[in-house]
């Protein structure tokens, strides 16, 4: 078990991507906090791993933030490890962008990661091997196939902060690191038609979507002491679907 010991804030951890990063982490040896604005759907998942709790958390809101990431330490008693899930898609073509839908998109997406990365700082520069890990997204290195703007800018907006936040943590011994999955099968595809998503796998040289195990493993291996010397990398796991 490479992460043995280890105290992690899962967010967006009810379902999906999230979940699958929660399960892995705890099968390395992770006790873990799953935070996710779907309260009791973070609390029975957290009930399938010994030791780890569930929270509702709006990850929009600083005051959730801030409160959530609190409980969080007491309860784990430190924190090592914080991956940064929780995200909405959205593929509204330019015109029918709303101030309201932008407004909400970058504030559960991006002004999210910024907060919770902001509040977790104290308790990380106290682990010794602080890990952040964000995830991205292949629209944020490309400007998106068939999200919208208003997500890729979001999910770009992730790798500024993930390079930003790399470069001015790295004198606590804390790695920054974004996973960058291409289109994956979760419940987020049901933005898109069942024709949108065959068009996109037929982007994917692997020719497969991506599963959310594919996700929790690269997020896994940056959290772990094998990644310690890396730092503000975009790691793609896309199955080629995009190479930059
Ligand atoms: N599935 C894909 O194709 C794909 C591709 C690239 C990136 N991603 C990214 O992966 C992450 C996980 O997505 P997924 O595919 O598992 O989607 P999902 O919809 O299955 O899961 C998202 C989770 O985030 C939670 N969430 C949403 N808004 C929240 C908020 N305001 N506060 C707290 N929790 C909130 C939801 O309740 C849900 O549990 C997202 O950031 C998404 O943008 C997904």
């Amino acid at each position: 078990m490479k992460l043995s010991g280890r105290k992690a804030i899962v967010t967006g951890a009810a379902q999906g991507i999230g979940n699958a990063i929660a399960r892995k982490l705890y099968s390395e040896g992770c006790t873990l906090a799953l935070l996710d604005i779907n309260g009791p759907g973070a609390k029975k998942a957290a009930a399938e791993f010994d030791g780890c709790f569930g929270i509702r958390c709006d990850v929009s809101s600083v005051p959730d933030v801030s409160n959530a990431v609190k409980e969080s330490v007491e309860r784990l008693g430190g924190l090592d490890i914080l991956v940064n899930n929780a995200g909405i898609l959205d593929s509204s073509p330019i015109a029918e962008v709303t101030e309201a839908l932008w407004d909400r998109i970058m504030a559960v997406n991006l002004k999210s990661v910024f907060f919770m990365v902001q509040q977790s700082l104290p308790f990380l520069k106290k682990s010794g091997h602080g890990r952040v890990v964000n995830i991205s997204s292949v629209s944020g290195r490309m400007g998106g196939f068939e999200a919208g703007l208003g997500y890729s800018a979001s999910k770009g907006g992730i790798i500024t902060l993930t390079m930003g936040f790399a470069r001015q943590l790295a004198p606590y011994g804390i790695t920054v690191n974004a996973v960058c999955p291409g289109t994956t099968e979760t419940a987020i595809l049901k933005e898109f038609t069942p024709e949108t998503v065959e068009k996109l796998c037929n982007l994917i040289p692997l020719h497969r979507l991506g599963k959310p195990e594919d996700v929790a493993d690269a997020v896994s291996f940056l959290a772990s002491d094998d990644a310690s010397f890396i730092t503000g990398l975009l790691m793609d796991v896309n199955g080629g679907m995009y190479m930059g």
